[in-house]
């Protein structure tokens, strides 16, 4: 089965959370997409969706499920996303895609979240996959420098531009073993919008895709 596949079949399984007659959050990257496409046969259930970036409200709007500003709504029943990686306690990184700013936002205002993920995401120590950390342009060497401080090695993602008009710097070699902590510390410096670790709003449930199946942590 290949990693596609594996995603597809989570994505599929992770219907089983949506809550008829409810708003629903929308994740962006490969897995959300499998996610999107699914509902649209049960988009008759909901009112809409909320979408965590301009390319999922595309595809949604796409299929014909309502897309609904989040200013505009009362609060979200779930949120369906997916992860870059997660450990054992659901802390996640994500960001691969850039739009962790509004997936962070989407994700507290909903009740429930639901990560959807290949297996080869669930790890034991978060920092494998570099952190993506979105920033003000003026502010990101001033950030590099705070963040090679701290032991990590940024790296500007050159040619990308956030969908609220911001750089990302991945950063490397950082071993994170405390995710509120480091969260939280990240958060502190200026410049930095959002940080790539979601420890202290972490996953409720995360559903993994394997050849033998989908498994659920909670
Ligand atoms: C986007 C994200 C994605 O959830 C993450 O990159 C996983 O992507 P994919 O489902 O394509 O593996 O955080 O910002």
């Amino acid at each position: 089965m290949t990693q596609d596949e594996m995603k597809k079949m989570v994505a599929e399984a992770a219907l089983e959370h949506v809550e008829t007659g409810t708003v629903i959050g929308i994740g962006t990257g490969s897995t959300a997409n499998h996610f999107i496409d699914g509902l649209a046969g049960i988009k008759h259930r909901i009112e809409g969706a909320v979408a965590s970036s301009k390319t999922s409200a595309e595809r949604l709007a796409a299929h014909g499920i309502p897309v609904l500003e989040l200013n505009n709504v009362d609060g979200l029943s779930i949120y369906v996303d997916g992860a870059d990686e997660s450990n054992h306690h659901l802390h996640l990184i994500k960001g691969g895609g850039g739009a962790l700013t509004r997936e962070k936002i989407v994700a507290a205002a909903s009740r429930k979240f639901v990560c959807i993920a290949d297996e080869s995401k669930l790890v034991d120590v978060l920092g494998t996959f570099p952190l993506p950390i979105e920033v003000i342009p003026m502010a990101r060497s001033y950030v590099a420098r705070e963040l090679v401080k701290r032991g990590g090695q940024p790296v500007w993602r050159e040619g990308f531009t956030t969908d609220n008009g911001n750089v990302i710097l991945d950063v490397h070699n950082l071993e994170i073993m405390e995710p509120v902590k480091l969260e939280q510390e990240l958060n502190d410096i200026p410049g930095i919008v959002t940080v790539g670790i979601f420890a202290k709003r972490p996953a409720d449930v995360l559903m993994l895709g394997t050849p033998e199946g989908v498994k659920t942590l909670t």
